[in-house]
């Protein structure tokens, strides 16, 4: 028997009779089919014993085997027939939890109309799909739009405008042969500032776009960024990268690297830990990262109810767009671990 659910409670102001109806309403179909046959051959052998006193042993044997039997079919007929939207139950419950894939299963048993609505449900679903991945699709494109255009700005400074001050550098120095001491040390100075200025350049350059793949390599960018942390930070990071066979796709290892970016700018800004460690994996077909510290960690119900944009959440928007997943564990006096994998054999770009 089932109990009263919260979809249909029982009322403060409802009257014992009301509330008996209400609790048989609630019973499952099969378990009232059940019911009601006992009431019938409760009935049948009252009848028996009252009207046809007294009652043959014989008749009563039979009208009981015959109710039963009746019973089982009639509970084994509504099972069967109810079946489909059980399933349909299950499927509606696991798309709701972010099973997309889920589809509902076809009965040979189901009725006519249970068969149409299970498909028609089935191909909406399938529409659902398809709609999600040109959705994600189109995320992709504007996001790898706005790396490539970064990334061709980012060569501009670096290649082009750190250049031609290279080149000035040279003509002041050039210039400052055999010119009185006042006139070297003024252009001495403008040396240094064009050396400033020519560092900035690259400092913004690679903000813009974090030439990774390209120029460094996952492995070497990572352990850059990591001295780069533990210098200003004083936290010991070390990296593990264990490479696969296969090569890591470019948007792939620079999504990688924009993990690890924004998980040790956190341990950096956040977390007040000793140690952090940057663990990446390769395998066949697919790339993992784990970036773990041993620092206060923080509450992350608390974090997930904060609504606005935040650095953790544009980099897991940036992985889910690749095709991969991120996961964030910590607790208060946990350390934190942000975790993201990406399968590189579906990426295409
Ligand atoms: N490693 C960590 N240790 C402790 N707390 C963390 C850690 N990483 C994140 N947090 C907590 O989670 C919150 C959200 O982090 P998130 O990176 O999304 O945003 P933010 O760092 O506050 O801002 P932004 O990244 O946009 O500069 C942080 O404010 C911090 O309280
Ligand atoms: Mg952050």
């Amino acid at each position: 028997m089932t109990a009263v659910t919260s979809e249909n409670p029982p009322r403060s102001g409802d009257s014992p009779a009301r509330r008996v109806m209400r609790r048989v309403l609630m019973v499952p179909l099969a378990d009232k089919i059940v019911g009601a046959n006992v009431i019938i051959i409760s009935a049948g052998f009252v009848y028996e014993i009252i009207a046809r006193a007294p009652a043959e042993l014989s008749t009563m044997i039979a009208m009981t085997f015959a109710m039963v039997v009746a019973s089982i079919v009639n509970v084994a007929l509504v099972r069967l027939a109810l079946k489909p939207v059980k399933d349909l139950v299950v499927l509606a419950e696991k798309v709701s939890a972010g099973d997309f894939s889920a589809r509902g299963t076809r009965s040979r048993f189901a009725d006519q109309d249970l068969r149409i609505l299970g498909t028609t449900i089935n191909g909406l679903l399938d529409a659902l799909a398809v709609e999600r991945k040109r959705i994600r699709d189109l995320g992709a494109e504007v996001i790898y739009a706005q790396d490539s255009e970064r990334a061709r700005v980012s060569r501009e400074l670096h290649d082009s405008i750190a250049q031609t001050l290279a080149g000035v550098k040279f003509q002041i120095a050039a210039a400052g042969n055999g010119a009185d001491e006042d006139v070297r040390n003024r252009l001495a100075a403008i040396s240094a500032m064009i050396a400033s200025v020519t560092d900035e350049i690259r400092e913004v350059s690679y903000s813009l776009h974090p030439r990774v793949a390209e120029d460094l390599g996952l492995e070497s960018a990572l352990t850059t960024l990591a001295r780069q942390v533990r210098a200003r930070s004083g936290v010991d990071v070390s990296v593990s990268v264990r490479d696969g066979t296969t090569p890591i796709p470019i948007n792939v290892s620079a999504t990688i690297y924009r993990v690890a970016e924004e998980a040790l700018k956190n341990i950096e800004m956040h977390a007040c830990a000793k140690r952090a460690t940057v663990d990446v994996v390769s395998r066949e077909g697919s790339i993992r990262i784990e970036v773990a510290d041993d620092g206060k960690g923080f509450d992350l119900d608390r974090m997930n109810r904060v609504v606005g944009r935040s650095g953790l959440a544009s980099v897991k928007d940036r992985v889910v767009l690749a095709g991969g997943t991120m996961k964030i564990d910590s607790k208060p006096n946990g350390g934190t671990r942000v975790m993201a994998e990406i399968q590189t054999s579906e990426v295409t770009k």
